[in-house]
C-alpha cells in the first residue's frame, strides 16, 4: 500500500490504514462514475435502436451505411457529445460552494442526487429531455470530480494521499472499461434497452457512492472549518480508530485547528489571490494548474474515448466495439503501472516521456493513416497490416497516457498549491479540463467527420479523418514545451518543501534544487517524507488526517 507521492504508509497504524483504504476505495467510485459516464456516449450514439430514436434517414445512401440509413446529424453528433462537458464545467466550479455550504461528505451524496436525475431523464425517448439530463448529469459529474479528491486528501494520511489520488484515475479507468463492457453486451438489442441499460447502469454507481458516503464520516478539516469541535472530534476518532478523548484525538484537533489559524493569517484565500504572484508565485501554480489540465485534454485522449467506436467503424476496422474495450484495457492494465512509477521517475519526467511517447505514435498513425491506410468503396479497410499498425499504435499511445499524463496531471493539481488557496486552485484546474474536454468533443465531428455540404441539412467539415492525428501529435508537443518551463519535479517531497521549491528555485531547476533539498542539511528524510526547517504549522497540518 505504501508509494504516494509522500513516500510509504510507514507512520500509519494499521487501524487508520485500513481506514485510509476503505474510504479510498469508496470514494474512488467517484472515479468510476466519471469514466463510465464520459465513456458510454460514444457507443451509444452509434446503436442502432438509439439512431432510429434520435437520428435521421438519408436516403442517399451515402451516410448511415452500418445503420439502415440511419444517422446523426454533426450538430446532433456535436451536442450531444460535448453538452456533458459543459455541465461538468459547471459542476466543478460548483463543487467548492457545494463543499463549503452543504459540507464534502454530504455535498458528494447530493451530487450523486443530482447525478441520478440526469440519468433518469436519459431513459426518456425525446431528445430535449435526453439532452437536458446530460447536463444535469455533467453537473453531478463536475462536482463528484472535484468533491472527491478533495473528501480523501482531507481524510487520508499523507503518506498514501497519492497512491489515492492514482486510484481515483484507476477507477475512471476502469468506469470507462465497464463502460464498453455493457455496451458490447447490449448493443444488438433491437429494443430501447440496447441503450437504456447502459444509461440506467449509472444509477448503482451513484447509490454505492452516495450510500458509501453516508456510512462514513464527514472532514473533520471541514467541521473544525465550521467550528464544530465535538463533530470533528467525533469524525476523528472515527477515521483514526480511537476514542473521542483519546489524547490523540486531541492532539489533532489542535493541530487542524492550528493550521486552520495560520491559513487565515495567510490571507483571504480569495479567487483574485489565486492570480497575485507575490512571492509565493500563486499566479503561476494557478495557471500551471489550469494549463496542465487543459493540455491533458488537449493530449488528443478523448477522440479515441469518445469517437473511436465510430471513428474506427469509418477508418473501416471491424468489429469497433471490440477494438474499444481493447483500448480501455490497456488504459487500465497502463494505470496500474503508471501509479506505481509516479513516485519513482518522477512527475515532471514522466510527463515530458509521456509526451514524446504520444507524439511519436501519433505522428505515426497520421502517416500510416494517410499513405498506406486506405479504404475500398464499402468502406472497410482494404490494407490489413496498416490497420493493425494504426490500432497498435494508437494501443501504445494510451499506453504512454496512462503511464503519464492520465494520474500524474491529477497528482500534481493536487500537490502544487499552498494550502490557502488549494481549494479554489484545484476547481479552476478541475474546471479547465472540463472546458477543453467540452470544446475538443464539440470540435472533433466538424474537424474529421465527412462533409455533407451542399446536401438537405448539410454541414461544411473539415474532414480530416486519420490526418486528424497530425493535430494530436503536434499538441503533444505543446504538452512537451508546457511540462519543460512550468512543472517543477516534486518527488519525495513534502507540501511544504514544494512551497519552498516555488518561492525560491525556478521550475528548470528544479530537479536540481528538489535533489538539493532532500541531500542537504535543510531538510532530513523519513522513509521519503522530508521535513524541513521550513515546516509551515498550515502545510504541516494539513497532512494530518
Ligand atoms: C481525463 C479524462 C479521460 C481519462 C481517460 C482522465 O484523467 O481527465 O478526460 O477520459 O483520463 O482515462
Amino acid at each position: 500500500m505504501a508509494g504516494g507521492p509522500s513516500g510509504t504508509a510507514e507512520g500509519v497504524s494499521n487501524a487508520s490504514l485500513a481506514w485510509a483504504v476503505i474510504m479510498s476505495a469508496f470514494a474512488a467510485f467517484g472515479g468510476i462514475l466519471f469514466g463510465y459516464d464520459t465513456g458510454t456516449i460514444g457507443g451509444i450514439i452509434a446503436m442502432q435502436d438509439w439512431l432510429n430514436v434520435f437520428g435521421d434517414f438519408d436516403p442517399t445512401g451515402v451516410l448511415g451505411k452500418e445503420t439502415k440509413g440511419m444517422y446523426l446529424k454533426v450538430p446532433d453528433k456535436s451536442l450531444v457529445v460535448s453538452i456533458l462537458s459543459a455541465g461538468t464545467f459547471f459542476g466543478a466550479l460548483l463543487a467548492f460552494p457545494m463543499g463549503d455550504k452543504v459540507g464534502r461528505k454530504w455535498g458528494i451524496v447530493v451530487s450523486c442526487v443530482i447525478f441520478s436525475l440526469g440519468v433518469g431523464m436519459q431513459l426518456d425517448t425525446k431528445w430535449a429531455p435526453f439532452v437536458v439530463g446530460r447536463v444535469i448529469a455533467g453537473l453531478g459529474v463536475g462536482l463528484i470530480s472535484c468533491l472527491v479528491p478533495m473528501y480523501q486528501s482531507e481524510c487520508s494520511p499523507k503518506n498514501i494521499r497519492g497512491l489515492i489520488v492514482g486510484l481515483y484515475q484507476l477507477a475512471i479507468t476502469i468506469g470507462a472499461l465497464l463502460a464498453a463492457i455493457v455496451l458490447n453486451a447490449t448493443k444488438d438489442e433491437q429494443s430501447h434497452s440496447a441503450w437504456r441499460t447502459p444509461i440506467a447502469v449509472q444509477f448503482a454507481w451513484a447509490a454505492i457512492l452516495g450510500g458509501g458516503m453516508m456510512l462514513l464520516p464527514e472532514s473533520p478539516r471541514y467541521l473544525l472549518h465550521k467550528n464544530r469541535v465535538p463533530a470533528a472530534q467525533r469524525a476523528l476518532a472515527r477515521l483514526t480508530n480511537r476514542p473521542v478523548d483519546s489524547p490523540e484525538v486531541a492532539a489533532e484537533c489542535a493541530e487542524i485547528t492550528l493550521a486552520l489559524e495560520a491559513e487565515r493569517a495567510l490571507g483571504s484565500g480569495s479567487y483574485a489571490d489565486c492570480f497575485k504572484n507575490t512571492a509565493l508565485r500563486n499566479g503561476l501554480r494557478t495557471w500551471t494548474g489550469i494549463m496542465l489540465q487543459g493540455w491533458q485534454q488537449l493530449t488528443g485522449i478523448n477522440f479515441i474515448f469518445y469517437y473511436g467506436t465510430t471513428f474506427f467503424s469509418s477508418a473501416g476496422i471491424k468489429n469497433p466495439f471490440t477494438i474499444t474495450i481493447i483500448t480501455d484495457v490497456v488504459n487500465t492494465v497502463m494505470t496500474i503501472v503508471g501509479i506505481q512509477l509516479i513516485d519513482r521517475v518522477g512527475r515532471r519526467r514522466l510527463l515530458l516521456i509521456g509526451a514524446v511517447g504520444m507524439m511519436i505514435c501519433e505522428y505515426i498513425v497520421a502517416i500510416v493513416g494517410v499513405t498506406v491506410g486506405t479504404v475500398d468503396a464499402s468502406g472497410a479497410a482494404d490494407n490489413v497490416a496498416a490497420q493493425k499498425v494504426l490500432i497498435a499504435f494508437v494501443c501504445f499511445y494510451i499506453a504512454f497516457f496512462a503511464t503519464s499524463w492520465g494520474p500524474v496531471a491529477w497528482v500534481v493539481t493536487g500537490e502544487i498549491f499552498p494550502l490557502n488557496i488549494r481549494a479554489k486552485g484545484m476547481s479552476l484546474s478541475v474546471a479547465s479540463n472540463w472546458l477543453w474536454n467540452f470544446g475538443i468533443g464539440y470540435a472533433t465531428p466538424y474537424l474529421v467527420d465527412t462533409s455533407t455540404k451542399g446536401q438537405p441539412n448539410g454541414v461544411a467539415t473539415a474532414a480530416l479523418h486519420v490526418k486528424v492525428f497530425f493535430i494530436w501529435g503536434s499538441t503533444c508537443l505543446g504538452c512537451l514545451i508546457f511540462t519543460y518551463f512550468f512543472v517543477p519535479e516534486t518527488k519525495g517531497l513534502s507540501l511544504e518543501q514544494i512551497d519552498l521549491l516555488y518561492q525560491e528555485s525556478s521550475i528548470i531547476n528544479s530537479e536540481k534544487y528538489r535533489k538539493q533539498m532532500i541531500a542537504g542539511n535543510v531538510t532530513h528524510a523519513h522513509h521519503g517524507k522530508v521535513e524541513t526547517t521550513h515546516t509551515d504549522s498550515a502545510d504541516a497540518d494539513s497532512e494530518k488526517v
